[in-house]
């Protein structure tokens, strides 16, 4: 009797919807792994605490093996297999980072509009941005030396500052100049929304990945990064839409005169000439440019000062570099080309300091076999090892800094143009590797060379006296700089 009085009224279906819950939460929706591939850990906590060392030991397997990531199981396939799959046709990056970057969710259209809105982005940096870099070359010098003096000021006495976060303020305005020129890049509103659009929605997408997938389409709604990010991306629409309709009635204008193109030499320009009549997110788009070139570039060039601070030894050689190329040519595109040293100490950094364990994260839209005969199953997302960077194999003395490193190896006969920053390879895929590899590296390669560069001739700077060496922050397969590393700077002596 008590029992069926248990059963009565609200309880019964209470407890069904409970154990209805239960059941999706913990059985209908647990991954499986897929077949004939062995399972290094079906832990996802393990690739999300600690994925790069995780991955490191399923070395132990010679050929693919299979984690469980935060959304689902990926196969790792092994560095020696990038070039034989970086063209593959039925490999979709697209489909891939779709499935890890939650796009459907509010506030990360800007995701969308680079996964999804065919090759939009893409368009506009390989043929605008890309061809442009000639003419941007002396707005980005005069951004970065007014962004320094309004940073730093002219004193020549040190000044605390926090590494990271200046970084990100610079690399924000300097792509900021040419994403949205002079209009809106010393807006305060828009280096707002900006960087903190970027820093939310990576914090909000990888925040997604620690939760469930059944939990994600509510926890998004209290998340306060999601919130974050769909505040900022408001703000991007109110403060973006009059800028690209006054670019609209500016383009049109000058086609009614009879000009082929507006000359515009800003991303929204180029926005509104590549767009031929598709219906984009302008706003989104604009974002996504933030997306794209703020945080990885801030993370490249962090590393690179950290470095510097490291081993202040390599600061003589590549000031004097710098100035010698200035000397012979001035701010120009060749003369950033002709940084060599420079070129090299960035790749070396790139090398030791990889900001991503694994590349080509991909999705396989049809089954694909190796020439190992591993057969990747259809509907499986793969990523491929980046470990030759570190090893000595491919890199002598690998696990030394040697600033000169790629200098020495362009030196050789017919390899002149291979060894550079923005060059991807099998062995160094910061950049991504095949048809895919990052179109806008050019740009990353000048912005942080010229940024770099301005510092090292206009400034001193050190670790601050007495602070811990900073410790590089793991998870999941990426390493991001210490966010709380501090240097000293001041203004040399006999700069003005
Ligand atoms: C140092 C800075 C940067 C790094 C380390 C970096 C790295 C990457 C990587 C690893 C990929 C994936 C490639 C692959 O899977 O093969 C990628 C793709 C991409 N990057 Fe970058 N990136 C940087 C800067 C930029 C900048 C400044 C822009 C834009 C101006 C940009 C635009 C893109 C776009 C649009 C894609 C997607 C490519 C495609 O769909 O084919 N990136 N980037």
């Amino acid at each position: 009797m008590e029992y069926q009085a248990l059963l009565s009224g609200w309880t019964a279906p209470v407890l069904g919807v409970t154990a209805l819950a239960i059941w999706l939460f913990y059985g209908q929706n647990k991954k499986k792994p897929y077949a004939n591939i062995p399972v290094l850990s079906a832990d996802r906590n393990e690739y999300l605490q600690n994925g790069r060392a995780l991955l490191e030991s399923g070395k132990k397997f010679q050929s693919c093996f299979q984690v469980q990531t935060g959304t689902n199981f990926k196969i790792v396939v092994p560095n020696r297999f990038a070039t034989e799959i970086k063209n593959h046709p039925d490999l979709s990056f697209n489909d891939a980072h779709a499935r890890d970057s939650f796009t459907s969710y509010p506030g990360l259209q800007p995701f969308r509009e680079i996964l999804e809105n065919d090759t939009f982005i893409q368009e506009v940096v390989r043929r605008k941005l890309t061809q442009s870099l000639g003419l941007i070359t002396a707005d980005l010098v005069e951004e970065t030396q007014l962004t320094y003096r309004d940073m730093f000021g002219e004193s020549k006495e040190w000044q605390t500052r926090v590494i990271k976060s200046d970084v990100q303020d610079i690399i924000a305005r300097l792509s900021s100049r040419v994403f949205l020129g002079l209009d809106l890049c010393r807006n305060k509103d828009w280096l707002d929304i900006t960087k903190n659009y970027t820093y939310s929605s990576f914090e909000a997408i990888s925040e997604l990945r620690s939760h469930h997938a059944l939990a994600r389409p509510f926890a998004h709604w209290f998340s306060k990064n999601c919130t974050q990010a769909r505040h900022y991306y408001k703000r991007a629409q109110v403060l973006i839409q009059p800028v690209v309709d006054r670019r609209k009635a500016q383009l049109q204008a000058s086609l009614a005169e009879g000009e082929g193109s507006s000359k515009a030499s800003d991303a929204i320009g180029w926005m509104v000439e590549c767009a031929r009549g598709r219906k984009i997110d302008y706003a989104a788009a604009q974002l996504s440019f933030s997306l794209a070139a703020i945080h990885l570039s801030s993370e490249t060039m962090t590393m690179c000062l950290l470095q510097l601070c490291e081993m202040p030894e390599l600061i003589e050689p590549l000031r004097e570099d710098c100035r010698r190329v200035l000397d012979e040519r001035g701010w120009t595109k060749q003369a950033l080309q002709d940084m060599k040293l420079l070129d090299s100490f960035m790749r070396e950094s790139q090398r030791t300091k990889d900001l991503l364990a694994t590349s080509m994260l991909r999705y396989a839209k049809s089954p694909l076999v190796l020439s190992d005969g591993t057969v990747i199953p259809k509907g499986s997302t793969l990523m491929v090892m980046n470990d030759w960077a570190h090893s000595s194999e491919h890199f002598p003395n690998a696990e030394t800094f040697d600033m000169k490193r790629f200098a020495k190896l362009r030196e050789q006969p017919g390899e002149h143009n291979l060894h550079q920053f923005s060059t991807p390879s099998a062995d160094q895929m910061g950049f991504g590797f095949g048809e895919h590899a990052c179109p806008g590296r050019f740009f990353a390669s000048n912005e942080i060379k010229i940024a770099l560069c301005i510092l090292l001739l206009e400034y001193d700077f050190e670790f601050m006296p007495g602070d811990d060496a900073p410790q590089d922050i793991k998870h999941e397969i990426v390493r991001l700089a210490d966010p709380r590393a501090r240097m000293r700077i001041r203004k040399r002596e006999g700069t003005s």
